[in-house]
C-alpha cells in the first residue's frame, strides 16, 4: 500500500515556527516518526514525503498520483483558500485525509473553514504531530477493508 503524504506552505519551518500552536518538532522528524509507526501498523505500507511551498506545485504533486493508494495532506494556509488544491484531490479520485496540527476550529474565524475537507474522506486536526499518524491509521484502516 503505497501512501504519499503531503505537506504546504510554511510547514517546513516546523520547529522553529509558533512552537506554542505548532510544537517543537520538525517536520523531518514528524516523517520520521509516521515511517515507525507505519512499521508498527503493517510491513505492507509505504510511504514518500513532499512539501512545497508553491500551491501549483502541490496541485502538480496531486495530478501525478496515480501510482499510489492513498493521500494524507496538512495543506496548511491553502486549507482556507485553495478550491483549487480541492478539485485537483476531487479530479483525481485518490482517497484523502486531511490533516492538520493545531485544532483550526478553535482558532481565528477565517480558519475555520476548510475547502479540502469535502474531497477527502476524513479530516484529523489539534493533535499536533500525533494527527498524522491518526490520519494514517484511519486511511490504513479504510484502504485495507475497500
Ligand atoms: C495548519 C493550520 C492552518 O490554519 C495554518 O495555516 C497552517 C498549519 C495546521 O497544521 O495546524 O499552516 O494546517
Amino acid at each position: 500500500m503505497k501512501i504519499l503524504v503531503i505537506n504546504g506552505p510554511n510547514l517546513n519551518l516546523l520547529g522553529t515556527r509558533e512552537p506554542e500552536i505548532y510544537g517543537s518538532t520538525t517536520l523531518n522528524t514528524i516523517n520520521q516518526e509516521l515511517i515507525e509507526f507505519a512499521k508498527e501498523l503493517s510491513n505492507d505500507i509505504e510511504l514518500d514525503f513532499f512539501q512545497s511551498n508553491h500551491e501549483g506545485d502541490i496541485i502538480d504533486k496531486i495530478h501525478s498520483i496515480k501510482d499510489y493508494d492513498g493521500l494524507i495532506i496538512n495543506p496548511a494556509a491553502y486549507t482556507h483558500t485553495s478550491i483549487a488544491i480541492s478539485d485537483a484531490i476531487k479530479a483525481t479520485k485518490i482517497k484523502a485525509v486531511e490533516v492538520h496540527l493545531s485544532n483550526i476550529f478553535s482558532r481565528e474565524d477565517y480558519r475555520k473553514n476548510s475547502f479540502i475537507a469535502s474531497s477527502c474522506l476524513g479530516s484529523v486536526a489539534g493533535f499536533n504531530k500525533t494527527s498524522y499518524k491518526m490520519a494514517l491509521l484511519g486511511l490504513y484502516d479504510y484502504l485495507k477493508n475497500e
